[in-house]
């Protein structure tokens, strides 16, 4: 299995590592097959996410493949960071082996599980604006 520099740097000096105590949406995702958790905590100012952290029990493409999508949603408006999908998160990473593409699912869940806590915490109803949160299915 070969893995792109990119990834090896990320995983070996992951970004945005962590928690954020007064977080404004927290979200928690996981993958019951392979067993892998990520938490992810957004800081909110003015609709854009002005901090993001976060903590994962998961494998070494998990790790690398959250620490860019944070680099890539730090300081963008909510609207935006919703749209980032796992396969830009991917192609930033300059691509992942194929059986460890479900890996980069679990960022990009775990972002829209933090957006939709901020929503509900917020009083808004965040399911038409985050949509869907599924699980991570071909965990191998
Ligand atoms: Fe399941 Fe990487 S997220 S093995």
């Amino acid at each position: 299995m070969i893995y792109s520099e990119k990834v090896m740097d990320h995983f070996a000096n992951p970004r945005n590592v962590g928690e954020i105590e007064d977080a404004d949406g927290v979200g928690e995702v996981g993958n019951a097959k392979c067993g892998d958790i990520m938490k992810m905590y957004i800081k909110v100012d003015n609709g854009v996410i002005s901090d993001v952290k976060f903590k994962t029990f998961g494998c070494g493409a998990a790790v690398a493949t959250s620490s860019m999508a944070t680099e890539l949603i730090k300081g963008k408006p909510l609207e935006e960071a919703l749209k980032l999908t796992n396969k830009a998160v991917v192609e930033a990473l300059e691509g992942l082996p194929p059986v460890k593409l479900h890996c980069s699912v679990l960022a990009e869940q775990a972002i829209k599980a933090a957006i939709s806590d901020y929503y509900t915490r917020q009083g808004i109803d965040p399911l038409p604006i985050v949509g869907e949160i599924g699980e991570c299915e071909d965990c191998q």
